[in-house]
């Protein structure tokens, strides 16, 4: 953590470290959900991010403007997400934020994001799951054990009493370390699988967190009352649950915009002809704000759809910069 000059002005600059080690995921989820509340009122200024793809090095860069009057903050997240960087032994996702008091427009910090980036996103899993999963569920599967798995993990055993993680990657060593983290970290039990349909046919709560390209979770492994988080796919092109899958449940998205113009779940089954715009039952602030149900049975199967949204980013921000003021203090 450390100060530095730019234009004149001073800016604060935060690490990763810093992040991870002032932010918890419960003051995280409580900011998430403060900020899709804010955005279903219409009080969140954040156009659709802009994706530019190399086709010749396979990735993607995305800029993510967002403005919070309430906050006060301005913050645009540059993320790039390098699919294949796994073999390359370096993370698939790299995110910086900038800042900017919102009252002057004057630059205030420039924030590694990788790990606020996780924990943002598993933050609004853990809102999803908190209104849409059943509260007495205990089996948590998780498809795709990377970087994202764990701070997905992490929200939703915050939000539920879950006993037991089943857990499948298709690089096997992969869901080993994750296993041992997350038991390490939480103290739950992991179990590791060779199928993603042994690990969902016994969940109570789904998470899928991969970059695949073909579904990974299959209508017919899934038991009735599950809950799925569905947060890896990100482009027209990617998908993680076929098409059974949400015609069968109840799909509450992010942002209705985002999803219709990003999450191949939902996009590929609607050009199937198969499923339609007006049959997603709506989006996360508006069962938070009370505006639609979330679940309403023990039966029925919702799924949580996130393709990630810059609100998420800026009330983390918000979040990191309270903590860094109370440190100040003391
Ligand atoms: N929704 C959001 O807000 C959000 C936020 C961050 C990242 N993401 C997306 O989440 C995905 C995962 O991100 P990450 O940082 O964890 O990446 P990562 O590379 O660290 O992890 C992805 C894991 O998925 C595994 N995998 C790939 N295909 C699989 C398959 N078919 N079955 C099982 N496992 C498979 C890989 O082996 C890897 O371990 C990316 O697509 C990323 O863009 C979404």
């Amino acid at each position: 953590m450390f100060w530095y000059g730019w234009c004149g002005l001073l800016m604060l600059f935060l690490s990763d470290h810093d992040v991870e080690r002032m932010l918890d995921m419960k003051d995280v989820i409580e900011a998430v959900e403060e900020g899709f509340k804010l955005l279903a009122m219409g009080k969140v200024k954040a156009p659709l991010r802009s994706r530019v793809s190399s086709e010749r090095y396979n990735g993607d860069i995305l800029s993510m403007p967002c403005l919070i009057e309430d906050f006060k903050i301005y913050t645009n997240k540059i993320v790039s997400v390098y699919p294949e960087n796994v073999g390359r032994g370096i993370p698939t996702i790299h995110a910086v934020i900038i800042v900017a008091d919102a009252v002057k427009g004057v630059p205030v910090a420039l924030i590694e994001a990788r790990y606020l980036t996780a924990l943002r996103t598993g933050a609004a899993s853990a809102v999803a799951t908190k209104y849409l999963s059943r509260k007495d569920s205990k089996v948590l599967a998780v498809i795709g054990c990377g970087y994202q798995a764990r701070t997905q993990t992490i929200g939703v055993c915050e939000v539920r009493n879950i006993q037991k993680i089943v857990a499948y990657d298709v690089i096997v060593e992969k869901a080993v370390k994750y296993g041992e983290e997350i038991r390490e970290k939480i103290g739950v039990e992991v179990e590791v699988t060779d199928s993603a349909k042994k690990a969902i046919e016994e969940a109570d709560i789904i998470v899928t967190a991969t970059t695949s390209r073909e579904p990974v979770v299959k209508r017919e492994w899934i038991k009735p009352g599950t809950h799925i988080n569905a947060i890896g796919a990100y482009t027209p092109e990617m998908r993680e649950l076929d098409t059974e899958t949400i015609i069968d449940s109840k799909v509450v998205v992010d942002n209705m915009e985002a999803a219709l113009s990003e999450a191949g779940d939902i996009i590929i089954p609607i050009k199937e002809g198969r499923y339609s715009k007006d049959k997603i039952h709506g989006e996360l602030g508006e069962i938070l704000l009370g505006v639609k149900p979330g679940r309403t049975t023990s039966e029925e199967i919702t799924i949580f759809k996130s393709v990630g949204l810059a609100v998420q980013d800026n009330a983390a921000t918000y979040a990191l910069l309270k903590k860094y003021a109370r440190e100040l203090q003391v």
